[in-house]
């Protein structure tokens, strides 16, 4: 695997791109920084280049891909027909962190829509991947770079402990910026869906185009969803982790009790809630839920099985981003307590 490092070392910035966009129009796969998380990417109209992201992922064949572009011309190309909304959708959040589910036209292989008549496109809202994009002029097939079912990579070295050795290229541009994936949106009906909340929130979209629905699989576990891969585990750390909503005292008492089990349990939650709790590891993740989201799939990572015994995570509002960072949460966790004791 090539690491370019191009985070602070602009000089190389031209070269090390146009290098990597070269060994994606061979049909190599190259990881590379979106705003959100690290994508793998692999030539979208290329099925033996994008069977090598699958093999490098070990992801299942039925679990469509997202075709990046740099352009909304360039996204044109890939889809049918375009609804007045998605139009208004793009104006206001492209390049950003939003795919849009449309009809296929059939130029990107079935491989990358698991055969289906839909494909997700979308336009990063990250300098390297723009200019990856533009310079390979070609739809990048890119997944999260991560080893499917653990938590997606923000940062390069999450990209190679994971991948280094299975893939050709890795360009390493610095941490992400949102932290958590692009909200998929089914644009097939006359109101939009929700298939996987992310990056913009229910609130944001609703603002351009009113009403916006939400796949009711994400809230019911009997149903089967519309995003293929929300149906999989994912995120999961190696440590257990417990979702807990209750008062501070009711948390302590929950870490004491399991500590008594000669348990080294480990507390994740924003700043202010971190102050005066005792446990073998204290994580605060910021400020806000917004910084929440940045820190979260990297303090996901950050302990292996021998280090730590359980993971204690406080429970956020599900409104803007939050809705995002609690269902990646909500996946990640074994156990999701609601009504802890508060003696
Ligand atoms: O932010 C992101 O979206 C990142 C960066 C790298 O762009 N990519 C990403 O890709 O998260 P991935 O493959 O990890 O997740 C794509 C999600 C999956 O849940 C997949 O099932 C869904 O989008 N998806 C893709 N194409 C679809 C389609 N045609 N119909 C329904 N769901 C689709
Ligand atoms: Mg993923």
């Amino acid at each position: 695997t090539v690491r370019w490092e191009i985070h602070d070392d602009k000089t190389q910035y031209k070269d090390a791109i146009s290098e990597a966009a070269k060994l994606l129009r061979d049909g190599e796969t190259v990881a590379f920084p979106t705003e959100t998380v690290y994508g793998l990417g692999a030539d979208a109209t290329n099925a033996d280049a994008v069977d090598k992201i699958f093999a490098a992922k070990g992801r299942p064949q039925d679990n469509p891909l997202i075709a990046h572009v740099g352009s909304k011309a360039q996204l044109k190309k890939l889809v049918q027909h375009i609804p007045e909304y998605v139009e208004q959708l793009m104006d206001t959040f492209s390049p950003g962190p939003i795919t849009y589910v449309l009809y296929s036209n059939g130029t990107c292989s079935d491989k990358v829509t698991a055969g289906q008549d839909t494909i997700g496109v979308r336009i990063p809202d990250h300098p390297i991947a723009l200019e990856l994009l533009q310079t390979c002029n070609i739809p990048i097939a890119a997944p999260s770079a991560n080893i499917s079912g653990r938590p997606s990579p923000t940062t390069a070295n999450h990209v190679w402990d994971d991948l280094q050795g299975k893939i050709a290229g890795l360009l390493d541009g610095g941490p992400t910026g949102v932290g958590v994936e692009s909200t998929v949106i089914d644009c097939t009906q006359e109101i939009p869906i929700i298939l996987r909340p992310g990056g913009i929130s229910k609130e944001q979209l609703e603002e351009v185009v009113g009403e916006v629905k939400t796949d009711p699989a994400l809230v019911n576990d009997q149903l089967k969803p519309k995003a293929p891969g929300m149906k999989y585990k994912h995120y999961t750390p190696d440590v257990p982790l417990w979702l807990v909503d209750g008062s501070d005292e009711a948390i302590q008492l929950l870490i004491d009790k399991e500590r008594g089990k000669n348990k080294r349990v480990a507390f994740f939650a924003r700043d202010a809630r971190c102050h005066g709790m005792t446990a073998d590891d204290i994580v605060p993740l910021g400020e806000n839920v917004g910084q929440v989201a940045t820190r979260l799939y990297d303090a996901l990572r950050k302990y292996h099985a021998s280090e730590m015994d359980l993971i204690i995570c406080e429970a956020f509002a599900k409104e803007g981003i939050g809705d995002a960072v609690m269902n990646r949460l909500e996946k990640a966790a074994s156990q999701f307590l609601t009504d802890i004791p508060n003696e």
